[in-house]
């Protein structure tokens, strides 16, 4: 693969729509790409936006075999023989123009053609990648790559045998990419997303998520951070020739930059939600008189935001726990192990209950503020009760500064919570006793007081 540094990239404003149909309404562009060099054999042209749509064409006039509408499309250009110049059609039904970005690839004969082995989408081959997203998961799919070849030859077929020259060696690299958090604007999107779009920029940027082969679904699902932004791009390489190719990378913030309800701008922060879920949860058990109750119910809380905790990291992602059985015996166990261990000390287990949970609403309220990973802990977990196609998704999670200093934050309220506490119970009776009897001793001692300074004595 080689990058066109030295071509030119002419993008020249068009007589709109004089001689073109009536399709072209808005503002329309032509992309025009000269001195293509002869060793390469196809070419994929992109255009990205934030949110609004844009349509880039081979033609003029808009068919939708021929042409691609969305925030994050690409079109492959397959070469003919002597052909060095190519042209595309760029358009946006918007009365303004898009701000976007444009970026032209080009790839020769050995490396695999993205979206080559499409049936699934209009475009005869489409290098894009589609992405849904929902409160619970955003979902990737896109067509199957093909093997590349020479410049007037025809394609490889395309499901025939499975050796050497078969696509069904081809293997894709899913790679993910995080924003930076708390940051929605247009800049900084088509910034990051220009570092996403070639292969070498995507394996030195962005993780590896998994790996697929031929076999597999093209398809995968992750966890939505509603107001963080991700962008997706996929890398197909063939193991033969050691030679590979990008799609077009897709991004989301999982939330509409247009809608009116559940407006990225006016995110009702999920983890709110969360905040109020553990109060609805807490305090009815709060007023419960019943110290026992008190305790146990305050430990499985504690059980439970340890084992998020434990999910949470890396080790949540491990392929046993995507089973769900596998999944909600480890949780439950770990939740259940907890109270154990701290039956015989009751009153260590409150102050741990106490100190680790309220600093954690802590954590939940800068969250309302600001976007922190950490609201995700207890939330993933909310999420796979409530879903049941959840298992199968991607549940890490960005960690930047923001969620560093949140942690720490988390860490030592909850350590000086848990000591302060610790010191002002030395000595104390085991539970804080009932009211009354805190008022009947102060009234004795009062009393005791009393009678003493009276004691002839003092006198
Ligand atoms: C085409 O050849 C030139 C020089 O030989 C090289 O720099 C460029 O990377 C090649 N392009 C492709 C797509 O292989
Ligand atoms: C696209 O569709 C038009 C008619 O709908 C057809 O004439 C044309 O051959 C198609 N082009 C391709 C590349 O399939
Ligand atoms: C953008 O295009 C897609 C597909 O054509 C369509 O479903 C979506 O509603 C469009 N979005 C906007 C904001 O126009
Ligand atoms: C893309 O941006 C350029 C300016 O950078 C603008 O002239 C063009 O109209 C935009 N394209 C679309 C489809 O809005
Ligand atoms: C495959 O190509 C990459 C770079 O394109 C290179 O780093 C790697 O060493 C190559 N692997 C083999 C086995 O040749
Ligand atoms: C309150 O204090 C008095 C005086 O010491 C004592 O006799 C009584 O039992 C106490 N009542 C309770 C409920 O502890």
């Amino acid at each position: 693969m080689g990058l066109l540094r030295l071509l030119v990239l002419a993008v020249l404003t068009s007589e709109r729509g004089v001689a073109g149909g009536g399709e072209a309404s808005g503002n329309s562009k032509e992309a025009i790409l000269h001195h293509i060099s002869s060793n390469v054999t196809f070419l994929i042209f992109q255009i990205h936006s934030q949110y609004q749509n844009t349509t880039i064409s081979f033609y003029r006039t808009l068919l939708p075999n021929a042409s691609e509408t969305g925030t994050n499309r690409g079109l492959v250009s397959i070469l003919r023989p002597e052909q060095s110049m190519c042209t595309w059609y760029l358009e946006t039904l918007d009365a303004e123009p898009v701000h976007n970005v444009t970026v032209p690839l080009s790839y020769s004969e050995r490396d695999p053609i993205p979206g080559g082995c499409n049936l699934e989408f209009d475009l005869g081959i489409d290098p894009d990648i589609y992405l849904e997203y929902n409160f619970f998961e955003t979902t990737i799919k896109f067509a199957p790559a093909n093997l590349g070849y020479a410049r007037g030859t025809d394609p490889p077929l395309r499901d025939v045998g499975a050796g050497r020259d078969s696509r069904w060696k081809l293997q894709y690299d899913v790679y993910r990419y995080f924003l930076p958090e708390n940051d929605l604007t247009e800049e900084v999107l088509l910034k990051h997303l220009q570092r996403m779009v070639r292969v070498s920029q995507v394996k030195a940027n962005a993780v590896k998520v998994v790996i697929l082969t031929a076999d597999d679904k093209t398809t995968v699902s992750f966890s939505s951070l509603p107001g963080q932004g991700v962008i997706y791009n996929v890398i197909v390489w063939d193991p033969f020739l050691n030679t590979s190719a990008a799609y077009v990378p897709a991004h989301t913030f999982a939330c509409s930059f247009k809608a009116v309800d559940g407006n990225c701008a006016s995110l009702g922060r999920v983890s709110t939600k969360v905040f109020f879920t553990h109060f609805a949860l807490l305090t009815p058990i709060k007023y419960d008189v019943h110290l026992i109750l008190t305790a146990i119910a305050g430990s499985v809380v504690l059980g439970f935001l340890i084992s998020s905790v434990t999910f949470f990291t890396p080790l949540g992602n491990l392929k046993v726990f995507r089973d769900d059985g596998v999944f909600w015996v480890t949780f439950s166990g770990i939740v259940i192990l907890i109270p154990l261990v701290f039956m015989g000390c009751l009153r260590i287990l409150n102050i741990l209950t106490c100190g680790v949970m309220g600093s954690y609403s802590v954590v939940l309220a800068v969250d309302s503020y600001l976007y922190t990973s950490l609201s995700h802990i207890t939330l993933n977990v909310l999420r796979r009760a409530l879903n049941k196609d959840f298992h199968s998704t991607f549940t890490n999670l960005p960690f930047q500064t923001n969620d560093f200093i949140t942690l720490a934050v988390w860490g030592m309220l909850a350590v000086s919570g848990i000591t302060l506490q610790i010191r002002g119970e030395r000595g104390q009776p085991f539970f804080s006793p009932h009211p009354y009897k805190l008022w009947n001793q102060s009234s004795l001692l009062r009393a005791r007081t009393y009678y003493a300074r009276m004691a002839p004595s003092h006198i």
